[in-house]
């Protein structure tokens, strides 16, 4: 990595950390194969060159595992796989990234789960992917309009992740994803199945604001690029979270982790499968608030049931009638 990678990184993490100080947190997970490492004296370290100082990067390794390592090649690292690699490279070898979601240059990150990250090694690996996509700038555009990353928020030990479209206004001023209007219904949602926005893991498949040049406000779709771009952040935070059931929000969502689709309102409802991880298609909470009508709200809800039964939730005889005309 160059030094000027080194201290963006560096400082990527520094501000994580300070960020995370500023919100009460007094602990940070770390390997203790990275402490170890750590604590040895400098000079002792392997080789001369700084390598990245994230908790958990695959850049430490073999002294940091805190990135798993598949048994049959046991000096790769399977969880922040290709991403890591791709971005440390300089500019100019780097392959173009254009393509879709479903294209091959994506596909290769789709394969070898490896096994179950122990929770602490969740936690270094994703605080190591956030100081990674906080400094993102692979969609130039993008980086230069807006004001945060949204990365995501929640649980990294749910079994439940929900996967919307892209940040708005609202969630690009605060640095969190589905925050606005359409945000605050999913949080209703959520809270409707017994569950708290802190007790599942939302996130985007754009980490980024699609830009609306000479725009304060409106939304526009990802482009077919963006997506593709962006969609190996989201790939690695499945890996890492594995979450039993994810919940794909409108029909952007879908097509990003599925590839093309029929549209949402033929595949909600439907069980689809993400590299062994069953997902639940369902409309976005913004389609919610323009159709106002009870059955769209009940065709929501009964999608939700199928989550909450396949997740062994309990469901009250109340819950099964939300929606339902009597
Ligand atoms: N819509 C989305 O798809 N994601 C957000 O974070 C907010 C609104
Ligand atoms: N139209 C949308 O834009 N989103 C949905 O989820 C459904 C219909």
């Amino acid at each position: 990595m160059s030094d000027a990678g080194y201290r963006q990184l560096l400082d990527a993490t520094l501000q994580y950390l300070e960020s995370r100080r500023e919100h009460g947190v007094r602990h940070v997970h770390v390997s203790s194969a990275l402490l170890a490492e750590l604590e040895r004296p400098k000079s002792a370290r392997t080789g001369a060159k700084p390598t990245a100082v994230a908790p958990g990067s695959p850049a430490r390794r073999p002294a940091a595992p805190a990135v798993v390592e598949k048994p049959s090649a046991p000096a790769k690292p399977v969880v922040p796989a290709q991403p890591a690699v791709v971005e440390q490279r300089p500019a100019a070898e780097r392959p173009p990234v254009s393509a879709p979601a479903s294209s091959p240059q994506v596909l290769p990150l789709l394969g070898a789960p490896g096994r179950a990250l122990s929770p602490a090694e969740k936690e270094s690996a994703m605080a190591a992917l956030r100081a990674r996509a906080l400094v993102c700038r692979k969609c130039e555009h993008l980086a230069a309009a807006r004001r945060n990353v949204v990365f995501g928020v929640g649980d990294i030990h749910s079994p439940l992740m929900f996967v919307g479209e892209a940040p708005g206004a609202d969630e690009d001023a605060q640095g969190e994803p589905f925050v606005g209007k359409a945000g605050q219904l999913l949080t209703r949602i959520i809270q409707t199945m017994g569950l708290g926005r802190d007790r599942v893991y939302i996130a985007n498949i754009l980490k980024c604001r699609p830009d609306t040049p000479g725009q304060s406000s409106g939304n526009r779709k990802p482009t077919p690029t963006e997506m593709g771009t962006c969609l190996p952040y989201l790939l690695e935070q499945i890996q890492i979270i594995r979450p039993r059931v994810i919940v794909a929000l409108g029909a952007t969502a879908v097509e990003g982790l599925m590839g093309k689709t029929d549209g949402i309102t033929r595949a909600r409802g439907q069980w689809l499968t993400f590299q062994d991880t069953p997902v639940m298609p369902t409309y976005h909470p913004a389609y919610l608030l323009r159709n106002q009508s009870m059955a769209v709200k009940r065709l929501v809800w009964e999608d939700m049931l199928a989550v909450m039964e396949r997740l062994g939730l309990p469901i009250t005889e109340k819950q099964r009638g939300y929606f339902l005309r009597s």
